[in-house]
């Protein structure tokens, strides 16, 4: 791994001398929260949508916020640019600090704050000819919609997806879909988009957000409404998004295939719309 410019605590170091107590609450507890917004033709793409989540996210677990939206946005884009990033992400997190170990809050509370950037190819991904999913119990907490760095159960849950040769894990509760260890999940059917409603299960992607859009544009319906695993391996086709695949067709579910094997007309649909956006976006 080559030595990137990061930024920490209101600073641009190089990566080496980015560093945090062991006492960072991060670290003891995954006490913070995290964004992830994807970068398209060397700029940030929906930077806004991702630091208004961030703030609730702080809002909802009591981290003050230290940095204004505007300021963390220059930010972010700064450390995409320093690095050279012209395609890829950059990573924000926010922790309630260090303090000497103890559950509730500390007194007076320094968050931590850091961000750093990395390369990944989001137009000409070969993931796009679809890829394999696998399915988990979803054995998380119930503040899904907080996107807190507390991910064991995503991180085991994606560790079981590579073990059994998956690209993501698909989690289910009480039969539904929820999402997946990283990324939302739909199905269409008879031309229909189908992905779960908002709500404390899930997090409210902002990919998954604009993709609303795109499909009002490229004349897609979608209905917000759950469905079991078994809708998903019958499905016409699937498919997932998050901000660092966009949007990927899903071709296979554990042992099922879905919709031939092949990726479906309405992902394709829903990919090159989002693809599209994303360059007039950042033209
Ligand atoms: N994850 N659901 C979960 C559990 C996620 O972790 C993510 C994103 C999403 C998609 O959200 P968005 O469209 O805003 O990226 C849904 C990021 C990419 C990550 O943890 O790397």
């Amino acid at each position: 791994m080559s030595l990137r410019t990061c930024w920490l605590n209101g600073s641009f170091m190089a990566e080496e001398h980015a560093h945090v107590s062991i006492f960072d609450r991060g670290l003891l507890f995954g006490d913070g929260v995290y964004e992830v917004a994807a970068v398209f033709n060397g700029r940030l793409l929906d930077a806004d949508r991702h630091l208004v989540r961030l703030a609730r996210s702080q809002r909802e677990i009591g981290i003050p916020a230290p940095y204004d939206g505007a300021t963390l946005e220059a930010m972010m884009q700064e450390v995409a640019t320093r690095n050279g990033i012209t395609e890829g992400l950059v990573y924000l997190q926010v922790t309630r600090g260090a303090a000497e170990r103890d559950f509730s809050f500390p007194a007076e509370v320094h968050p931590t704050a850091f961000a750093y950037a990395r390369a990944k190819k989001l137009s000409d991904d070969p993931n796009a000819s679809g890829v394999k999913v696998h399915p988990v119990p979803d054995i998380r907490w119930q503040r899904c919609d907080i996107k807190s760095t507390a991910m064991l159960a995503q991180v085991m849950a994606k560790q079981a997806a590579r073990e059994s040769g998956a690209f993501e894990a698909i989690m289910h509760e009480n039969g539904l879909v929820t999402e997946g260890g990283s990324s939302n999940m739909w199905i269409v059917r008879d031309g229909v988009a189908y992905t779960r409603p908002t709500s404390s299960d899930i997090l409210a992607g902002i990919t998954r957000d604009v993709i609303f859009d795109v499909a009002d544009e490229v004349g897609v319906k979608v209905v917000r409404r759950a469905f079991t695993l078994e809708q998903a391996y019958a499905a016409d086709e699937c498919l997932l998004t998050s901000a660092t695949s966009f949007v990927l067709p899903v071709t296979q579910i554990g042992q099922h295939q879905v919709g031939g094997g092949a990726p479906g007309p309405i992902t394709k649909r829903l990919r090159d719309g989002y693809l599209a956006r994303a360059a007039r976006l950042t033209a």
